[in-house]
């Protein structure tokens, strides 16, 4: 009821903002630096007068770590300093109080394990500082520098990066409160009565409670000093500590100033990279004069491009790459953390950096990174490479590697907010049908819930659930239904009464259970931080607790930052507490992944542990990427939303986060037209995750809407896509694996290639395709760089070829996307035609083989059932290796330990570069030579059906 009193407003609202030209965040919502008090303490310090001062005489070398004493001088209060070498070239650096009065938050179920550690020994000492040698040989050292504390790691005689060198390590060690002056108590008390009134009037609300985009309006007018924290007492903490108010929400700290900091200066870098999620470029910008960028999880409203807020997940993992090598930062912390970046280069034009250079060589180009924290303790990991592929598989054996998706999942997913109803469900499902598209996937958003009430249905618009999911798999497709976790405050809904029976939600500082505002009303919040809350919330997934729901049914978790429309910057009261009286405060960034967490094994469970989940999520933290795959929230059908998809993607995947998406075809908010709605799909034809999604009030956009022409190129873009996913499939099976991207930057390819540094709107996928979606409207033609000295690239579009390096200008239409094979490398596609994935299982392959300058290619291909663990459980896959030499293509296995009885077969080999050949043989392994047919076109030599069992062992030889 409360919504439906709400819709009018929300569509006078949703009238007046899709109307006007631009649709922006309301910034006055989310804090700047300024306005955070732990960041604005930190960032008032300034560099090189650091309190703290290594005990070396303290040094106690352990079998798995190096442990010392630092000291504040000012304070006296002592910290335990531990150092350890993990073996994979990892440096873990652990900074706690040693005498805590109450223990700091420690990231639970992140880390896969604790990382095998090397023993660490002293290989140098002098009066002022030790040094310890790392990893096998020593091939890295540690110099620990007494007063000032300061640490430099060396590979050899080269100084990788030095650890507080400016002197910002922070640590605000847990304290009593100094007695408060009276002005203070008072504005604390005014402060704390207007947040208990604001409290009841968001459990109650009247007529128009605040929505998401509502929330910051009224909020805005009951502010209108734009203030924040009260005013400094004189001879008091700063101001901020103890308490702090942001709008009209007071955060209590029970506990005071918490926080915790520290500086990395990286000689020889130039060029950073990460810490999603920012609607940024691929490259980080430097943050001096402006905020660092923030990693709060929070539902930001029409975000804007190019600034360093908060979005809705957070990985704390910032990658270096230059002449030096790579080298990772993973800052393991899940509180509100801010991250400034720096560097002597920064702003300086080419120009400057050449005349630098010939005015004697100028400065070494160095990035500094300082990372701010709002509580925990300091725990830091140095990846250190020292290729690309290093870091990230160094990055996956601490905290896991990409899930494997089932295959439907790598298909295209049609999502709205929403199919009204079953004959809805079926009308969208007919229309691909007829529009000749595939499709493998129909979502449904919050509205086909009973009244917002997760795991049910809503009786009157999907009365039969389970007949419309068997209609759905009849035709060999699935749906989605959204299971949000916030639960509707209602005594008669199970799902509530069970959570509430059982103690399960989150408290709020006083004990009660924390309520906000959110879709179904006034809601209450799942503790997925407690172990039993989610076991019990998995249960929910079980096809009898889930009514209606069947193995054809998989869930998206959206909302999950927790967005809380009442609450401070649309998110819970950090003073809220959770299982083990931790303070939402310490673990904010983790709700999202537990939730995540939670549903991807209720639907291990519910199949008895036999099928792969598919859970999407909207927020993440490090360790995401274990449960399925995230998006990139609710962007604008704008051309410059379409345009940041591509680093967004790319800044997920070095974060591990291969699974990722936007909201592809036409963006959330907004009416694209048809140019940008047929670009979109052709960009995210070439993403991993393949979703069109659109806003309630938007026009209906199913591509057939469009008209015939644009159809076609939707279909067009769509199909190229299903042809490429024996391509997609493998590469996501190596991320799986190794913990490589699978949507990459060009320099992770090319590392020595520093033309690739900045570049961020083309890239990889995988090893062998280069991508260069038209994202400019009205674009006539793309420049695209084409990487790798003495290379050849192959455009997939014409088969020409073209040498490398070199930027090609290609003339494009509306029917173009740009990929280009490389040369050396052997593409899988399966090109029938289907509705879904699942219909082209046992579809015959063609291998499109694009040679080296020198002759050669290699390439790969993992098939397995496309659903079940067994490929993990039962080794029941197929891993095949292709390569090409000496005018023969062998096939052989990649890996003798899996097998997999897939009747598939080899169609076609097209082969890039080849010169005509006299004849063309092909031998199975053990069976007679027979000759093939063949066909050359310019620089296309096509091979017709060797037909072979695309299992087979075999070779083809050209003569
Ligand atoms: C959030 C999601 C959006 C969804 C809507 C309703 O805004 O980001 O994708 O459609 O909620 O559930």
């Amino acid at each position: 009821m409360a919504s439906g009193r709400r819709r009018p407003v929300l569509l006078l609202l949703w009238a007046a903002l899709c109307v006007g030209p631009g649709l922006a965040v309301d910034r006055s919502n989310f804090k700047t630096c300024e306005q955070s008090g732990f960041c604005r303490r930190q960032r008032a310090l300034q560099p090189g007068r650091s309190p703290y001062r290594a005990l070396l005489e303290s040094l106690q070398l352990g079998p798995d770590a190096a442990r010392l004493q630092l000291v504040n001088e000012a304070t006296k209060v002592p910290l335990l300093l531990e150092l350890r070498g993990l073996r994979g070239n990892v440096t873990r650096i652990r900074i706690t109080e040693l005498n805590p009065p109450r223990p700091r938050f420690e990231v639970p179920d992140v880390l896969l394990g604790d990382a095998p550690a090397e023993r660490l020994e002293v290989s140098g000492r002098d009066e002022g500082s030790l040094e310890l040698a790392l990893g096998p040989g020593g091939t890295h050292r540690l110099l620990v520098t007494g007063k000032p504390f300061r640490m430099d790691l060396l590979r050899g005689r080269e100084l990788l990066c030095s650890v507080n060198a400016r002197g910002l390590l922070v640590f605000e060690h847990q304290r009593q409160r100094r007695q408060q002056p009276l002005t203070d108590k008072l504005t604390g008390w005014v402060g704390r009565a207007w947040d208990k009134i604001s409290a009841l009037f968001h459990r109650d609300p009247p007529q128009d409670a605040p929505t998401e985009e509502g929330a910051a309006a009224e909020d805005g007018a009951a502010d209108t000093t734009g203030d924040t924290d009260e005013k400094p007492p004189e001879n008091e903490e700063e101001p901020g500590a103890w308490e702090e108010t942001f709008k009209t929400h007071t955060d209590s700290k029970p506990y005071g100033p918490t926080s915790v900091g520290l500086d990395f200066s990286l000689p020889g870098f130039e060029h950073v990279y990460g810490i999603p999620e920012h609607a940024e470029n691929l490259r980080l910008h430097s943050t001096e004069g402006g905020d660092p960028y923030r990693l709060y999880n929070l539902d930001v409203f029409q975000y804007e491009l190019h600034t360093p807020m908060a979005l809705y997940g957070s990985v704390p993992l910032l990658w270096a790459h230059g002449p030096p090598g790579s080298l990772g930062i993973f800052w393991l912390n899940a509180a509100e953390t801010w991250v400034d970046i720096s560097s002597n280069t920064a702003g300086k034009t080419l120009l400057g950096k050449l005349l630098d250079y010939m005015q004697g060589g100028g400065e070494t180009p160095q990035t500094d990174v300082r990372w701010m924290s709002e509580s925990g303790v300091l725990d830091a990991f140095l990846l250190l490479g020292p290729a690309p592929h290093d870091v990230a598989r160094q990055y996956g054996m601490l905290t896991g590697t990409q899930a494997l998706p089932p295959l439907f999942a790598l298909g295209y997913h049609q999502s709205r907010w929403n199919y009204q109803d079953e004959e809805d469900v079926a009308a969208v499902e007919r229309g691909f049908d007829a529009a000749a598209l595939p499709l493998d996937v129909l979502w449904l958003d919050i509205e086909h819930a009973d009244g917002k009430r997760y795991f049910t249905w809503d009786p009157a618009r999907f009365p039969r659930p389970r007949d419309m999911l068997r209609r759905l798999a009849a035709k060999k497709r699935k749906m989605v239904s959204i299971v949000d976790p916030h639960i509707k405050v209602d005594p008669g809904y199970r799902v509530h009464a069970e959570l509430s029976a059982r103690g399960f939600y989150v408290k709020t500082k006083d004990g009660g259970d924390y309520e906000g505002w959110c879709w179904p009303g006034s809601a209450a919040y799942p503790d997925f931080t407690n172990p039993e809350m989610r076991a019990w919330w998995a249960s929910m997934f079980a096809y009898d607790q889930y009514e209606g729901s069947t193995e054809t049914l998989f869930t998206w978790n959206d909302m999950n930052e927790p967005s809380v429309f009442s609450g401070p910057e649309v998110t819970m009261h950090k003073d809220a507490r959770h299982h083990g009286g931790w303070e939402h405060r310490d673990l904010h960034n983790l709700y999202g992944l537990y939730v995540q967490m939670a549903t991807a094994e209720g639907q291990i469970q519910r199949s008895g542990g036999r099928h792969r989940p598919f859970v999407l999520s909207r927020a993440f933290f490090a360790g995401s990427q274990r449960y399925g795959a995230v998006w990139t929230g609710d962007n604008t059908a704008e051309w410059g939303h379409l345009k940041i998809s591509i680093p967004m993607c790319l800044s997920f995947g070095l974060a591990a986060l291969s699974f990722c998406g936007g909201d592809r075809r036409g963006g959330f908010f907004k009416n694209p037209d048809a140019e940008l709605l047929v670009r979109w799909y052709q960009a995210g034809a070439f993403q991993p995750f393949f979703r069109a999604h659109a806003h309630l009030d938007t026009a209906r956009r199913e591509p057939w809407l469009f008209g015939e022409e644009n159809a076609a190129l939707i279909r067009a873009a769509v199909r190229r896509r299903y042809a490429l996913l024996p391509f997609w499939y493998t590469a996501f099976y190596r991320s799986h694996r190794h913990g490589l991207p699978v949507m990459r930057p060009l320099w992770m390819e090319f590392p020595e290639d520093s033309a690739t540094f900045a570049i961020d709107d083309q890239y990889m996928i995988d090893r062998a395709l280069l991508v260069h979606p038209v994202t400019e409207q009205g674009a006539r033609g793309v420049q695209v760089y084409l990487p790798g000295k003495g290379e050849v690239w192959y455009d997939t579009d014409s088969h020409q070829q073209h040498p490398a390096p070199q930027t090609l200008y290609v003339p494009v239409t509306m029917s173009s996307v740009p990929v280009f094979q490389r040369g050396g490398t052997v593409v899988p596609r399966q090109e029938r035609p289907r509705r879904s994935t699942e219909c082209m299982q046992g579809d015959p392959y063609t291998l499109h083989v694009a040679l080296s300058p020198q002759g050669t290619a290699e390439g790969d291909l993992f098939l397995d059932d496309g659903e079940s663990f067994a490929y993990h459980t039962d080794s029941r896959y197929l891993h095949r290796r292709f390569s090409f030499a000496n005018n023969t293509l062998t096939a052989s296995s990649a890996d003798p330990r899996g097998s997999f009885p897939s009747p598939a077969w080899l169609e076609r080999v097209v082969i890039l570069g080849a010169p005509k050949p006299a004849a063309v043989v092909l031998r199975p392994a053990g069976g007679p030579e027979t000759p093939l047919h063949f066909q050359h076109e310019g620089p296309v030599l096509t091979l017709r059906k060797p037909g072979v069992p695309i299992g087979a062992d075999w070779e083809i030889v050209l003569r």
